[in-house]
């Protein structure tokens, strides 16, 4: 069986936060759960790149988009790398296969006739990259989603029938309750739709950073259908490389925050029917997550920053934090104190001690080496019992996405063995030669249950269930093709030695620890958002030296036929004349140039543009809208080295 799982793929006007981190986690987590159970699996995750937004967030940095883009998606690679994310593959809307497909996928919908042209007059809210209409913003023209203000517009545009699929989607939806999920939303969506649909406007005119439609490069094609598309195109699909679409097409589940489900389930299942292809099986809306009862927001300066968090309190305590503290799906609160508590209750307390004490006494009894079992008693089978059940409903909830029942029922299992080794008394066991075997029983029931834990943890906690299993002795790899491995016990090889024992999680000096916090946040450490600027490499001048940069004189200057932005230009580096294409046309009229000294990098590798070789680059400013060449004195001769 084939699964297929899927985050919404993140706006790079902003760095990376709690929030994104959540629905990645839970991906990661589900994406893992599958793959231990045997499925093949396929997780994508990415970033969404294109938009008025992203632009204007850019010109507001001094950047052009793109330059933003690969910022702030640098910080992303960083951020799942460091949590163990395990996506199959990064989405980037700006990749060149996947704005091919888009337009292939928009030249679809018109062959199909779908979309049409016209005249949209209405309200756009940027920050939501959304339409409204009259009757739907609030008081003042603001944006029913978020609240800020709306700008009315009235521009042409394509616009996709997307009310001509209006019964098909509801019969869908009553047809299959799985689609969306939880089920309040379900509701939610169907009153929506009931409302009575309109056709969508997707094209824009005003702006210019987007993929274009075919054949009317005047017109950017909306977002949000750049956007939703990603979830095929990162596929192969509309390429001869759709294996992966083939296989894995519909997804299973799609994630997404509760503020973007209605673009999932009813833009995206509306194009779908209009493409001709099945619907995902199910979207899930999760809640979203305040930060000591407030909303996360910047100008609240309270955005949890999840390098922070991680580094602070360790990255499987924050994962588990995430999806144990709140029902996915509805919405939770964040705060230091909640996640100490979890750490020191479930973790250092309940698993950490059982663990600890487990192989302590393992250590002490027996030398480090898992005692074999002897016969087992009403006891022990209940702790059998216990494992298989545990398995049942543990694997139930992980397919429902109920991370946070999944946990604790693994919990119950937690505190029964905490509990059998206190009624047990294995230390008192200990003193008695005669009672060996009993002893050797116990602790070889309380290894096995640890066993049975690293299975159960490790979607959530993957590092800590590596280090669990390595103390216990056990292939540190999991490998499971059939749910049924995790509901077996008595299933730990005896004999073994065990690994180094460590403390699994670390318990944590509340007051100590709030402390730091509170002096971290006092400190003036640069907000995140000013990260995406600052954050600069410091290189040597070593590294500097490698870069040669000299004075040269332009000679000559034309257009390169077919192209906006290149000119072509030949210009003298003291020893010869070089022809450099440089992508400042839509700056500079070529004329303009001719005669003037400029800063140009002699030592880049050659390399063609439009047909021509280009040896060499000019140096310019870029402000956003602009290229400003640097232009040096006429008295500075071609070929002078810049230090
Ligand atoms: N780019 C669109 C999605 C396109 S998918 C085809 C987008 N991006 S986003 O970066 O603004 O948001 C991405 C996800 O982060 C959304 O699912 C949103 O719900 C989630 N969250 C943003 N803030 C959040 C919280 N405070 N809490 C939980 N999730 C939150 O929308």
């Amino acid at each position: 069986m084939s699964f297929y799982v899927t985050t919404p793929i993140y706006y790079v006007n902003d760095v990376p936060h709690l929030g994104h981190t959540y629905t990645t986690v839970a991906a990661d987590t589900i994406a893992r759960f599958k793959r231990m159970c045997g499925e093949e699996t396929f997780f994508l995750t990415g970033t969404d790149e294109h938009g008025q937004k992203i632009e204007q967030a850019a010109a507001k940095k001094k950047l052009t988009p793109k330059e933003l883009a690969d910022n702030v998606v640098g910080r992303y690679y960083k951020l799942w790398e460091k949590l163990g994310i395990t996506n199959n593959k990064f989405v980037r809307t700006t990749d060149e296969y996947h704005k091919t497909a888009v337009q292939a996928i928009f030249k679809k919908l018109q062959d199909n006739g779908d979309i049409y042209e016209g005249e949209y007059e209405g309200w756009y809210c940027t920050p939501c990259e959304a339409f409204w209409t009259e009757s739907q913003l609030r008081e003042d023209n603001l944006c029913p989603d978020c609240g800020r203000p709306t700008a009315k517009m009235k521009e042409p545009t394509y616009f996709f029938r997307m009310s001509k699929y209006q019964d098909a989607l509801l019969k869908h939806i009553e047809a299959h309750p799985d689609f969306i999920k939880p089920e309040s939303r379900r509701n939610e969506i169907i009153s929506f739709i009931n409302e009575g649909l309109r056709d969508l406007s997707v094209s824009r005119v005003t702006f210019s950073w987007g993929v274009k439609v075919p054949n009317d490069p005047k017109h950017v094609i909306y977002v949000w259908i750049d956007a939703l598309v990603n979830y095929l195109t990162a596929l192969g699909y509309t390429t001869d490389d759709d294996a992966l679409f083939k296989k894995f097409w519909p997804a299973t589940v799609q994630l997404v925050g509760k503020d973007i489900l209605r673009f999932h389930t009813v833009y995206w299942p509306t194009m779908l029917m209009s493409l001709g292809l099945p619907l995902p099986k199910s979207v899930f809306a999760h809640g979203w997550w305040t930060v000591e009862g407030q909303k996360m927001s910047k100008s609240l300066g309270n955005v949890v920053d999840p390098f922070y968090v991680t580094d602070k309190f360790g990255i499987d305590q924050v994962r588990y934090f995430l999806l144990r503290e709140v029902t996915f799906g509805l919405d939770g609160d964040f705060s230091y104190k909640a996640l100490i508590h979890r750490i020191n209750g479930d973790l250092a307390n309940d698993l950490g001690n059982l663990t600890t004490r487990t192989l302590g006494m393992i250590t002490r009894y027996f030398d480090g080496v898992i005692p074999a079992a002897g016969e087992f008693q009403d006891t022990e089978r209940a702790i059998h019992t216990l494992i298989a059940d545990t398995a049942k409903s543990y694997v139930n909830h992980m397919n429902d996405l109920a991370f946070n029942k999944a946990l604790l029922s693994v919990w119950e299992l937690v505190g029964a063995l905490n509990r059998y080794i206190d009624s047990m008394q294995p230390w008192a066991l200990a003193k008695d030669e005669a009672q060996k075997d009993r002893l050797g029983t116990v602790l070889y029931t309380a290894v096995d249950g640890l066993r049975a834990l690293s299975y159960f943890i490790a979607p959530f906690m993957p590092e800590s269930a590596v280090k669990l299993r390595s103390q216990i002795g056990i292939n540190a790899e999991i490998a499971v093709d059939n749910v049924s491995t995790l509901e077996q016990s008595a299933k730990m090889p005896a004999g073994g030695k065990l690994g180094e024992v460590v403390a699994l999680f670390p318990r944590i000096d509340e007051k100590e620890m709030m402390a730091a916090i509170m002096q971290d946040q006092s400190k003036d450490t640069p907000k995140l958002q000013e990260a995406v600027s600052t954050e600069v490499e410091q290189i040597g001048i070593a590294d500097f030296e490698k870069i040669r940069i000299i004075a040269g004189k332009i000679e000559a200057a034309e257009k390169v036929a077919k192209s906006e932005k290149l000119l072509r230009l030949s210009v003298n580096d003291g020893v010869g004349v070089r022809t450099i294409v440089s992508g400042i046309a839509k700056s500079y009229e070529p004329q303009d140039l001719v005669g003037k000294t400029v800063a140009i990098l002699e030592n880049l590798k050659p390399a063609k543009l439009m047909g021509i070789e280009s040896r060499g680059m000019i140096l310019a400013a870029f402000d956003g809208e602009r290229h400003h060449v640097v232009i040096l004195p006429d008295s500075v001769p071609a070929g002078t080295k810049i230090k």
